[in-house]
């Protein structure tokens, strides 16, 4: 009943996208040409043969690990600040145009300091790409750092102390958490998140439920005292996680595409959108790595409907969640409701 019209005019807002997650295998190839970084060879990895095969191997993933394998790679060619402003600047563009009002946008630190990539060219070079989107297009933003779960603790730490002044500066918002997620509970974080009350960070979320099991939800909550959960699907699966997170009216950030690339889930019919509103968990639903998972928010969108059929009320309690549970001012939200 829904055209694509109605779903591109509601006020929405992003909450789980990873910057680097929006490299597309043709930016990739023209910024490995652009600054002479050689990609896997043949010999190595079929699926670096053109643009074409790229594209074609994003399309069957597996799992979880088998799409960081690929993502983390990517990271590769991403070498100076103006990368990553033009990275930055090419997603609001497409913000724009899938009607996106307010972004709230992760970036992984460690994969980059890794190849002597400095922070300042980092931090400072999405900026300069969002800030361009925030005049030219009017949508609002925030940046989180994401801390990767696939490393050790210590190495999360360390990045938590090298990212405080721009935290302080006002120029990263919030902590998350991602990478791999089996066989690393929470709770084994715990340090890096009480650094990020010690050092005043106001505004925590972490991936949990998506792979790991509910029980990996109630940890993020309870021990490290997030205050958003960034896929937590899994989390229908005990009714003392369900039950906490309505009590606490904590945000779920659901990304159906994503779920179904990774095969978290069989069909998009699955993602278990409908159960979570009848249960009153609040979700918002997000792209996650759009140029991986085959679609940017809108395309979320525009499928959810298709597989769902959401009536408008449910479609105005979708978009309501998502403003209420952004991490924007008060005085926007209610310019938005
Ligand atoms: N899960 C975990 N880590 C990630 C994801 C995700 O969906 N996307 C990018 N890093
Ligand atoms: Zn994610």
């Amino acid at each position: 009943p829904h055209s694509v019209d109605f779903l591109r005019a509601l006020p929405k807002c992003e909450h789980h996208l990873h910057i680097e997650g929006s490299l597309s295998p043709a930016l990739l190839f023209r910024l490995a040409a652009h600054n002479a970084i050689t990609l896997p060879s043949h010999a190595v990895d079929v699926a670096y043969a053109s643009i074409e095969a790229l594209e074609a191997r994003y399309r069957s993933f597996t799992s979880l690990d088998d799409f960081l394998d690929y993502y983390n790679r990517a990271s590769a060619v991403l070498i100076t600040r103006a990368d990553f402003e033009a990275l930055a600047y090419e997603y609001m563009k497409k913000a724009h145009a899938d009607g996106i009002v307010h972004a709230e946008i992760s970036f992984d630190l460690q994969t980059h300091t890794a190849r002597g990539v400095s922070i300042d060219d980092v931090v400072h070079g999405l900026n300069d790409g969002l800030n361009k989107g925030r005049t030219d297009f009017g949508i609002s933003f925030r940046l989180i750092m994401c801390i990767l779960r696939h490393l050790p603790v210590s190495s999360s730490v360390g990045h938590m102390h090298l990212a405080k002044p721009f935290f302080d500066a006002g120029l990263i918002f919030g902590l998350g958490m991602c990478s791999t997620e089996k066989s690393q509970p929470p709770t084994k974080f715990r340090p890096v998140f009480d650094l990020a009350r010690e050092f005043g960070i106001g505004h925590l979320t972490a991936h949990a439920g998506e792979e790991g099991p509910a029980d990996y939800v109630r940890q993020a909550l309870e021990e490290l005292g997030v205050h958003r959960i960034d896929h937590g699907v899994r989390s229908l699966e005990e009714d003392e996680v369900v039950d906490m997170l309505v009590k606490r009216e904590t945000l779920l950030t659901v990304c159906p595409l994503s779920n179904v690339c990774l095969q978290v889930k069989p069909r998009l019919e699955d993602v278990p959108l409908r159960e979570l509103l009848e249960r009153g968990v609040r979700f918002s639903l997000n792209s996650d790595d759009p140029a991986y998972f085959g679609g940017y928010l809108l395309e979320n969108y525009v499928q959810v409907q298709r597989a769902f059929d959401f009536a408008p009320s449910d479609w105005r309690t979708i978009v309501a969640n998502g403003i209420e549970g952004s991490w924007m001012p008060d005085e926007q939200k209610e310019k938005l409701i």
